[in-house]
This record gives structure tokens, C-alpha cells and sequence, in this order.
């Protein structure tokens, strides 16, 4: 092993999200805006490249890779592609974020490629809100492939973004939820990034707030977060229930200090917060032949060394605007 990932702030780089598209078959305006461009076919990194990417981060100390889209399985052989990275890199802690609304036929495979876990968005408990805020009518195909995976014997990590105005009036049912199933029920802060996405100061359901409510609906107990096993997120049993639920607040609470990610964009930019439009374009030096993976890995090693402290942004962002340009839906969360 390589010298590892380390920034000026002391925090190293073990966690790398990976984009795999920027598109989405869903329409989420707090994620992709009002914008409308995607990125074109020949500048998305291929599979193989992801892979030569892959193995360089693993040998900067790279342990833990999540594959984020857009939605990736709306991406052709992303399945596949998943399964031959579990079979490359076995000691890897591999996983994907998913709107779950395509991996129906994918969950067996994949639980035997040993993939172990998932994370599902799903921003609502009700079939018609679903629909008005993803443009789609499938919360009964995400809520049954909720349960494929639960089935296959997969951890099951359920994300909703907590939006004053559109989901603050569903805890009880959010709780339920969690209560009846063996999930990890997590609520992420709305966050400013990208434009046109509907941010606002008061649309943020903020986690303290979530968590007073919800102690008034269950018993909650906080779970010790010693391993750092959960992330940012600050978890809680519920008590005479299967499931957990956990709170997510990048926007009031933010863990910049502890942050171990880096993120690679599918167009082959690798960017080291997510607050920040400061990009580091690798695609060309991946595809350079004489470049090649030396100079990337040069690359990598700058970059992570002047990764910002995301939070510093989001202070001095003007008021009511985005902390970044970049839709969500082309980082990947
Ligand atoms: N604020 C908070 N979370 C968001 N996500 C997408 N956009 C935002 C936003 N503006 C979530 C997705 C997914 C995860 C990758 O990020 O719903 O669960």
C-alpha cells in the first residue's frame, strides 16, 4: 500500500462515491433542478476506466466504493458491472444508491455477488406524493423491491430528504415504517446545492426538530457511534421495533471535520466536496496514453490535499441561493 489520502485538515480519504450517469428515469426537482442537460455519451467514463480508477483508489487506501448516479440502473450493464467490481476487488466495502425503482430482477444477482447492502431514496410513505414529487407513479415498485432486498438478506438503508411543506407531515407513517421493518430509516437535510431546486432556508426540516417529534412518537434510544459505522448519521433503536431511524444534518450540524469522501463524477471529475463546483478533470489524463495513471494518481493526491471545509461555503453563501452550482443529480449525493 501507497502512502494514503490526506488533506491539510488532518482527515484522510477512505470513502470514494462513484457516479456512474447523471441521468434519471425519476424527476426530482430538489436534486436536478429545473435543468435538462445531460451529460453526452462519449464523455461518460467507461465501465473499464471506472475500474483502472477503482484500482488506483484502492491503493491510495481507499476502502469503501458507492456507486451513485443520476440513478444507475437506468445506465445499460450497470448491474453487471457491479458484480465484476465485487469479483476484482473483494476486500472493497462496495455499494450503490438506488431509487430502486429498476432492480427488481437485479436483487438476486447481486446479493449473490455479495453484495451485502443498499441504499434506497424514498422521500415519501404516500403513492400520490410520490408521484408529484418524482413525476412517477412506482411507489409500489420501490416499497416491493424495499422487501426483494430485505429478502435476499441485504442491510437496507432507506434515505428521504426532509423537506418542510412537502414530507413534515408523514412522521408518524416514516416511524411506522421503521418500526415494522428492519430498516435504517434516514432523513438527510434539504441541501443548497445546484440551482433551481426549490432550496429555501425554511424548506430545510431540520434534524433536531425531526428527532423531538419522532421521541413523541416512539421511544428512542441513541445508538453508540463509536466505529463510525453509520457515517455521518446519528441513529437510534426504536424501542419494541425492528427497524432504526437516523438523522442526516449536513446543514445544521455539519460533519466537514470528520469527512473521509471523495467523489468521482461520471464524466470523469473527481471533486472533493460537495459543497464546492472545484473540479479536477481526470478524463483526459485517464485517456491520455503516455499520462496515463501516474499523472492521475498526481492528480488524486493534489486534489485531496486542498479539500476544502465544506461548511466555510455554505457560510458565506449569498442568501436564498445554491452553496454550488452543480446539480446533485451529476454528483451523486
Ligand atoms: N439535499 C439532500 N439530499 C439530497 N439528495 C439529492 N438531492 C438532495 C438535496 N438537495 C439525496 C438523494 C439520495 C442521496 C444520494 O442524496 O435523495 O438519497
Amino acid at each position: 500500500m501507497h502512502k494514503l489520502l490526506e488533506d491539510k485538515h488532518g482527515r484522510k480519504a477512505s470513502y470514494m462515491r462513484v457516479s456512474v450517469t447523471d441521468r434519471c428515469n425519476l424527476q426530482c426537482t430538489y436534486c436536478a433542478g429545473e435543468g435538462k442537460e445531460f451529460i453526452p455519451h462519449p464523455d461518460i467514463l467507461r465501465y473499464e476506466e471506472i475500474l483502472e480508477f477503482m484500482g488506483m483508489a484502492v491503493d491510495m487506501g481507499v476502502e469503501k466504493v458507492r456507486f451513485t448516479g443520476g440513478e444507475p440502473f437506468v445506465r445499460k450493464g450497470f448491474a453487471d458491472f457491479m458484480i465484476a467490481a465485487a469479483e476484482q476487488f473483494p476486500d472493497v466495502d462496495l455499494c450503490v444508491t438506488t431509487n430502486a425503482t429498476l432492480i427488481k430482477d437485479y436483487v438476486a444477482p447481486l446479493a449473490a455477488a455479495g453484495i451485502r447492502r443498499v441504499n434506497i431514496s424514498l422521500d415519501t410513505m404516500n403513492p400520490e406524493r410520490f408521484e408529484e414529487v418524482t413525476k412517477r407513479d412506482l411507489f409500489h415498485e420501490v416499497r416491493a423491491n424495499i422487501d426483494r432486498c430485505l429478502e435476499a438478506g441485504m442491510k437496507v438503508k432507506v434515505n428521504a430528504v426532509a423537506m418542510r411543506g412537502v414530507n413534515d407531515n408523514e412522521l408518524p407513517a416514516f416511524v411506522d415504517f421503521a418500526r415494522n421493518n428492519p430498516v435504517d430509516m434516514r432523513f438527510i437535510e434539504f441541501m443548497p446545492v445546484g440551482l433551481e431546486t426549490g432550496w429555501a432556508d425554511k424548506a430545510v426540516w431540520k434534524a433536531d426538530d425531526i428527532l423531538a417529534e419522532a421521541g413523541k412518537l416512539a421511544s428512542l434510544k441513541a445508538v453508540e457511534n463509536g466505529d463510525k459505522q453509520h457515517g455521518p448519521a446519528r441513529m437510534f433503536e426504536i424501542e419494541g421495533g425492528q427497524g432504526r431511524i437516523g438523522l442526516i444534518s449536513p446543514y445544521t450540524n455539519h460533519f466537514c471535520a470528520t469527512c473521509n469522501r471523495l467523489r468521482l463524477t461520471s464524466d470523469g471529475n473527481l471533486r472533493t466536496c460537495l459543497f464546492s463546483d472545484k473540479v479536477y478533470r481526470l478524463r483526459p489524463v485517464l485517456r491520455h496514453p503516455q499520462l496515463g495513471l501516474k499523472q492521475v494518481e498526481k492528480i488524486i493526491r493534489s486534489a485531496s490535499r486542498h479539500k476544502p471545509i465544506g461548511h466555510d461555503l455554505l457560510e458565506r453563501m449569498p442568501a436564498g441561493q445554491g452553496v454550488c452550482r452543480t446539480r446533485m443529480a451529476s454528483i451523486g449525493g
